[in-house]
């Protein structure tokens, strides 16, 4: 009956200390985007003040550019938090699948221009309309669709498809979902990591490549892309799951991410 107590105490003086890690986390990240909001405001400000003179413009253009890297840090960490939490505030309306994939490929136009990768969107015009978080929904595609980007080589193809599963198809009771596959032709992923990855601050890069851009070839990243698109699509009842046969970086077998979604709540 001791041994029985003291493990009871220990239990519970754990989940406190893991109750007290989040919260700090969470505390913390919000107090950093404060300033980090100010000194872009500034930097940016500068910049049109010292436009006519080219070293300093660019000096300045490197600060904005190390900045909003911290920002985009940041702000992972604050929804990683909040997803920690179950803090994650879903506003749900009627939204096209489509019309969010369409959004955030266009804002990676540009990236997928410069590592000549061919983004092609099939079949999602079709699905009908789901109850989600338009901003939630963008967030998860951002990070799953930077990740293709980042995992596959210059030259390589990434196609975005999906379709409408019955109910019985779904494995959910009376549940009418959409499933959404980001196909890529990189690098792939070998099935012992397929779970781990989903996990918080996880990564396989060397370390060494974390300060080069986000859409570069296997391009840095602190790990929490993952965990947020997992995170998201849970909060809306969903789904999310890798397939690959495996990695390898002369073959490039490629990784197929699927996320499943229900139409209605
Ligand atoms: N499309 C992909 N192809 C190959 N590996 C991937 C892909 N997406 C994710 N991964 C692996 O999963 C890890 C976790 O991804 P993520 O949580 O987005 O972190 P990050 O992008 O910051 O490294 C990555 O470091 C990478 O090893
Ligand atoms: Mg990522």
């Amino acid at each position: 009956a001791q041994l029985a107590l003291s493990f009871n105490q220990m239990a519970a003086h754990l989940e406190q200390t893991e109750t007290m890690r989040r919260q700090l986390i969470g505390d913390v990240t919000h107090e950093l985007r404060t300033p980090l909001t100010l000194i872009q405001g500034y930097a940016s400000l500068l910049g049109s003040i010292v436009k006519e003179n080219k070293d300093a413009s660019d000096l300045i253009q490197g600060i904005v550019t190390g900045e909003r890297r911290l920002l985009d840090v940041v702000n992972n960490m604050v929804d990683v938090s909040k997803i920690d939490n179950q803090a994650l505030l879903v506003r749900k309306s009627a939204i096209s699948v489509y019309l969010i994939v369409k959004i955030v490929h266009n804002e990676f136009k540009v990236a997928l221009q410069e590592r000549k990768i061919l983004l092609s969107v099939t079949e999602l015009e079709g699905l009908p309309d789901i109850q989600a978080d338009p901003e939630l929904l963008g967030k998860m595609f951002r990070q799953m669709i930077g990740n293709a980007i980042k995992y596959t080589p210059d030259g390589g193809s990434i196609t975005i498809q999906g379709k409408k599963l019955c109910a019985s198809e779904a494995g959910w009771d009376g549940k009418e979902a959409v499933e959404i596959e980001i196909i890529d032709t990189g690098i792939g992923i070998d099935p012992a990591y397929h779970e781990v990855i989903f996990d918080k601050f996880y990564q396989m890069g060397p370390v060494e490549l974390h300060s080069s851009g986000k859409t570069k070839f296997k391009g840095g990243g602190p790990g929490l892309g993952l965990a947020i698109a997992r995170g998201i699509a849970q909060a809306h009842g969903g789904r999310i799951w890798v397939e690959s046969p495996g990695h390898n970086e002369e073959t490039f077998p490629g990784s197929r991410f699927h996320v499943l979604l229900p139409v209605g709540n």
